[in-house]
């Protein structure tokens, strides 16, 4: 399966296209020049017992040892093709799925593979900084662990714009290195890859609802007529897994630790007790749902009905529709006219992106759910909630106007007034910001989070994940 030997591991015989396999190697480099300038400040010397992708067998894929994270050994890998693989829906429904770029696509194609390329490094560069401060050793592994696949996906897009789009292809790749997130010159391209990630609880919530995004931009890409990001979007979701599991738990374990403060002292607020109170949790709930939702694009777009018609981008799960044309039928939404909300029909192919929206919400709700489950547990009345979609948007219709997060239409002056309510204050990052200290012993963990329930690998949550050199 995998192609050992090589100085970069694959699954798509690289060792026989000699062009394609220098062009990588000379992109290789730069990739860790930006790795070790941009990937995570020190650790760099250090022993993380990480998971490294080896192949794409559902019984074997991963291996588990101490690794260096400049020797991580980042790899390309696609799940194996099938026979006849045909277009699954758009206007090419039923013909072979392209191997090729299609010629009439190929702008098309190269703009969605560098934006999902470029979260990619975006949020390794937003995370950077934070194994300064992390709770316990397991969770200073599961950052790394994170960080390190989010520079394999970039491998995956970097390979694709290598081997299918020739010299634009790899002055993209380059572009994708040099770009900086939250950087106001040559910034990251979409608005939550700049968004600065000052502490854990912002890590959290960025692989909660941020991840999650990711999650379903490779759902969609994984039902692509372009075979061979169908194929490696679809063995990224396998490590996407893990990111979101990284995100719901921590928020959990926070959720676990504030409850527990709570009922053993009922009337003391959580902060004096080194915990995040449940309202503070609420607003960085606010806070990166909404940036979050910005990332599915504006609710009516032509680009969406564009890459559908196309056969680039489907839904979630379209093997389950009935119909994959989805041609005179329509969506029904909220639109803002003047000073109020008005239902508009919308012809679904333009509503693709609010379609995958609606995946992405349930299934946000459904880990809200499971937050929810444990504050009601330890007998207490608070719920979190997802604010509504309208709720401090900047992308869409619902951009420009605002909303409180019941999805009210307010004004401006109730929005400067009531802000601080909904979204974390200078004051509650500056709280959040005071709890974050290293911890770096095995077993110990930090005074705000519980620890979980149970480790890596099967390992115990003691277990030495990092050795320090
Ligand atoms: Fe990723
Ligand atoms: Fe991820």
């Amino acid at each position: 399966m995998m192609h050992s030997g090589e100085s970069i591991p694959n699954n798509v015989n690289l060792g026989e296209d000699r062009r394609l396999q220098r062009a990588l190697e000379t992109w290789q480099p730069d990739f860790l020049k930006w790795w070790l300038e941009m990937g995570p400040t020190d650790f760099q010397k250090d022993d993380v017992y990480l998971r490294t992708a080896i192949s794409v067998d559902a019984s074997g894929w991963a291996h588990f040892d101490y690794v260096k994270m400049p020797d991580y050994r980042w790899g390309i890998f696609l799940v194996p093709p099938t026979g006849d693989k045909r277009i699954g829906f758009g206007d090419f429904e039923g013909q072979p799925a392209w191997q090729e770029v299609p010629g009439e696509f190929r702008n098309w194609l190269r703009r969605i593979i560098v934006t999902q390329g470029d979260t990619e490094p975006a949020s390794v560069e937003q995370q950077r900084l934070l194994g300064h401060t992390a709770p316990s050793l397991y969770d200073l592994r599961n950052l790394f662990q994170v960080n390190v696949e989010e520079g394999r996906h970039l491998w995956a897009m970097v390979y694709l714009l290598h081997r299918f789009f020739g010299r634009d292809g790899r002055e993209e790749a380059e572009a994708l290195l040099e770009r900086r997130s939250g950087n106001p010159d040559k910034p990251r391209i979409l608005g939550a890859f700049n968004q600065p990630i000052r502490n854990w609880l912002d890590f959290f919530m960025f692989t909660m609802f941020t991840d999650r995004d990711g999650k379903y931009q490779l759902i969609a890409l994984s039902e692509s007529g372009f075979d061979p990001l169908a194929r490696t979007t679809r063995f990224m979701l396998t490590e996407e897994a893990h990111h979101m599991f990284v995100g719901e738990s921590g928020v959990q374990r926070v959720v676990e630790r504030t409850c527990e403060l709570m009922k053993r002292d009922p009337n003391q607020d959580p902060r004096a007790l080194g915990g995040i109170d449940l309202p503070t949790i609420q607003k960085y709930v606010n806070l990166w749902y909404s940036v979050s939702a910005d990332l599915f694009g504006g609710e009516i777009s032509s680009n969406a009905s564009n890459y559908f018609g196309a056969g680039l981008k489907g839904r979630d799960r379209e093997g389950g529709y009935r119909d994959h044309q989805a041609m005179g039928e329509s969506y029904t939404m909220a639109v803002p006219e003047t000073d109020h909300l008005v239902e508009k029909s919308v012809p679904l192919r333009n509503a693709m992106n609010e379609v995958l929206r609606d995946s992405y919400i349930e299934d946000c709700q459904r880990g809200c759910d499971r937050w929810n489950k444990v504050i009601e547990r330890a007998g207490l009345d608070l719920r979190l909630s997802i604010p509504s979609r309208r709720f401090h948007r900047n992308v869409g219709i619902y951009a420009g106007a605002h909303f409180s997060p019941d999805g009210t239409w307010i004004g401006g002056d109730e929005w400067q007034r009531r802000r601080d309510e909904w979204l974390p204050s200078e004051q509650d990052e500056t709280f959040v910001d005071s709890l974050m200290k290293g911890i770096y012993e095995p077993g110990k963990i930090g005074s705000w989070i519980a620890p979980p329930e149970r480790g890596v690998n099967g390992k115990p949550f003691d277990f030495e994940y990092v050795r320090f050199n």
